[in-house]
């Protein structure tokens, strides 16, 4: 919580006011284009980055490599603002309406899979440092921040984890993290306020190198429902998290505009 308040106060006294006019800035004409002059001097139709959000969460908008650079500014602000929050909590809390509803049995096979990155755990000290716009990943620092182990929760995920738990529902952590960040991912998980779990489950890249994280996760998923485990709800921020096969009983798409994982 506290880290959240303080990455929004340390925006909003570095990003003035022009993300604001940005949004207000625009007409109501549709035609012709406002055409703006990128680095470089291409010229790039200027978009509506709300709407650009709306595609990448909709799943209209996929494969991207970056946020449009002039939506870096629009994207830190949603990111680091109260409006990501919000939508966190509206998913967490759709999910924790509809468990409500379950019979859940008693028997522990019941399972809800977490996603962990930009789900279960927030990578946005490490985006506030390094920027949201074109290439702020960079695979060497950014793996030097997931051994610190010390990435916060998302707290609406986790207070749907909570309640979850009190539901007798099990949790299985499920992340493209490879096979050898477990034990630091365990130790932020448990940090970061989630201390138990039925399964925490690594990308091992003896078996899926070069495989796309949608036939990673459908495969694990499979081998859960196998040992006989019933999903029952699967959240995570990106669709490759919930697509595929296995998908489980529901699914929850957190917001994320930073990032697109096929
Ligand atoms: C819930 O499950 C129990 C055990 O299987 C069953 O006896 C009960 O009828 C179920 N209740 C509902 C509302 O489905
Ligand atoms: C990536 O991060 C590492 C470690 O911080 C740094 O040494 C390297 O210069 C960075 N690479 C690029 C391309 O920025
Ligand atoms: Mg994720």
């Amino acid at each position: 919580m506290k880290i959240f308040l303080f990455l929004f106060v340390t925006l909003l006294a570095t990003c003035h006011g022009d993300v604001v006019s940005h949004e207000h800035g625009s007409t109501n004409k549709i035609f012709p284009l406002r055409i703006k002059t990128g680095p470089g001097g291409h010229y790039i139709p200027e978009v509506s980055c709300s709407s650009w959000r709306l595609g990448v969460e909709t799943h209209n908008v996929i494969n991207w490599k970056t946020v449009p650079l002039e939506c870096e500014t629009y994207v830190g602000n949603y990111m680091l603002g109260d409006q990501y929050r919000a939508d966190s909590k509206t998913v967490n809390r759709e999910g924790y309406y509809y468990a409500k509803t379950l019979n859940i049995s008693g028997d522990g096979k019941d399972i809800w899979v977490f996603d962990i990155d930009e789900t279960s755990l927030s990578n946005l000290p490490y985006y506030a440092k390094h920027g949201f716009g074109v290439n702020p990943y960079n695979d060497t620092s950014f793996n030097e921040w997931v051994d610190l182990g010390k990435a916060p929760a998302l707290p609406e995920s986790q207070k749907l984890y909570k309640k979850l738990l009190s539901l007798g529902v099990k949790i299985v952590f499920l992340t493209g993290r490879p096979l050898k960040q477990t034990d630091i991912t365990a130790k932020n998980l448990k940090l970061a306020g989630y201390h138990t779990w039925e399964k925490l489950i690594l990308k091992d890249l003896s078996i899926y190198h070069g495989k796309t994280a949608v036939t990673y996760k459908s495969s694990e998923r499979k081998k859960l429902e196998k040992e006989g485990y019933r999903i029952i709800g699967n959240v995570g921020d990106q669709w490759s998290d919930i697509l595929g096969t296995n998908t489980g009983d529901r699914t929850f798409k957190l917001p994320d505009p930073i990032y697109y994982i096929a």
